[in-house]
């Protein structure tokens, strides 16, 4: 059995060697060839004997070439090798079946002949088993330390060069391996990166301020944050917070006859004067600090003793009556009086004009001979 798996090869090669001797000597064992009788069919000669009578008939030169192995192949099948050739495909029909002048159709069919041939003649029954083509693909031996699996052969082809030696017992197979591209060189002369840290927040701002859809964005919200608080304070009322209009000035005795405080001017606009020259009374009453001209503010001229208007040039004595410039009439004065802790207390919310006799209403004075 263990020359039923030859290769076409070594079935070609016994070929070319039974054709370089086997026509002087026979097969081995073989009987001696005879020409099949007259009238008797192939199909009553033994299988085994066909391939034994085929090198009897070899004669010339032996064949070279794989076609003239063939051929002569050919011839000898066609003479008696009908049956062995019916066999070798396996067929279930005995030889005799076939007719005696059946010629293979295929190469296959001479090769499972050849086969027959090379067995040696071991009879008919093993004709079929010997030509019965084999379907295992030639594998060359190679020897057991050497085998290696495919696994195994990938492995070390995808090992660098010096890393063969280092045989390793586990193969990974996790995937093709994935190309290693080189690093990107870096130029001598480039700035080193900014911060790890540094990014996101300069990244914040920029996004915040240079792109110009941050920036449509940012001047739109803005926008809409100021409109929203003057809507907001457009739903107060506009009030306009002013000292209240009656407030203590202290102390008679702080106003010296023949003198104009002007300590309330800024703060409460009026003139706070204790003299006698009005009509001979000694009399401490408080002043306006309006001009009766257009309504601005005159400064007391301590020197000059009177006030003097720097708009247009008007001037009033200490007494409140007007003597030059524009103005059309004195001075007004406020309400004074004395409070009952003895306080001096103005109310601006009362006004008296000279002109119109009203400066003669106690309310617009206080008798400091009476306090
Ligand atoms: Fe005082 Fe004109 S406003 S003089």
């Amino acid at each position: 059995m263990g020359k039923d798996n030859l290769t076409t090869e070594e079935i070609l090669a016994r070929c070319r060697a039974e054709d370089g001797g086997g026509a002087a000597a026979p097969a081995e064992g073989a009987p001696a060839p005879e020409a099949p009788a007259a009238g008797q069919s192939a199909a009553d000669q033994p299988a085994a004997e066909a391939p034994a009578a085929a090198p009897a008939k070899k004669s010339g030169p032996a064949p070279t070439s794989t076609a003239d192995i063939l051929a002569a192949l050919r011839a000898e099948v066609k003479g008696g090798g009908a049956a062995l050739a019916a066999e070798a495909r396996e067929s279930p029909k005995p030889a005799a079946a076939k007719k005696p002048g059946a010629k293979p159709a295929s190469t296959a069919g001479i090769l499972a002949a050849a086969r027959g041939e090379v067995s040696g003649g071991g009879g008919a029954a093993a004709a079929p088993v010997a030509a019965k083509p084999s379907a295992k693909p030639a594998v060359k031996k190679v020897p057991d330390g050497e085998k290696r699996s495919a696994q195994e052969m990938i492995a070390a082809l995808r090992k660098p060069a010096g890393a063969e030696d280092k045989a390793s017992p586990v193969v990974k197979s996790s995937g093709p391996a994935k190309p290693k591209f080189p690093k990107k060189p870096v130029a001598a002369g480039k700035p080193k990166a900014a911060k790890a840290d540094d990014i996101p927040r300069r990244g914040f701002l920029l996004g915040l301020v240079a792109t110009p859809l941050a920036l449509a964005w940012t001047i739109m919200t803005a926008t809409a944050g100021v409109s929203l608080l003057a809507v907001a304070r457009f739903m107060f009322p506009n009030v306009l917070v002013e000292p209240p209009m009656r407030f203590k000035i202290g102390p008679p005795s702080d106003y010296p006859p023949g003198t104009v405080s002007t300590k309330f001017k800024a703060a409460r606009g009026i003139w706070v004067v204790h003299t006698d020259q009005y009509k001979g009374r000694d009399l401490i009453y408080a002043l306006a600090s309006v001009c009766t001209h257009l309504g601005c503010t005159p400064s007391w001229l301590e020197g000059e003793q009177k006030f003097k208007c720097p708009c247009h040039g008007s001037g009033f004595y200490i007494t409140g009556v007007n003597f030059e410039g524009p103005a059309p009439r004195p001075l007004e004065r406020v309400g004074l009086a004395v409070a009952p802790d003895g306080m001096l207390e103005v109310d601006k919310s009362v006004k008296f004009q000279e002109e119109m006799g009203q400066w003669e209403d106690a309310t617009s004075y206080v008798d400091a001979s009476t306090v």
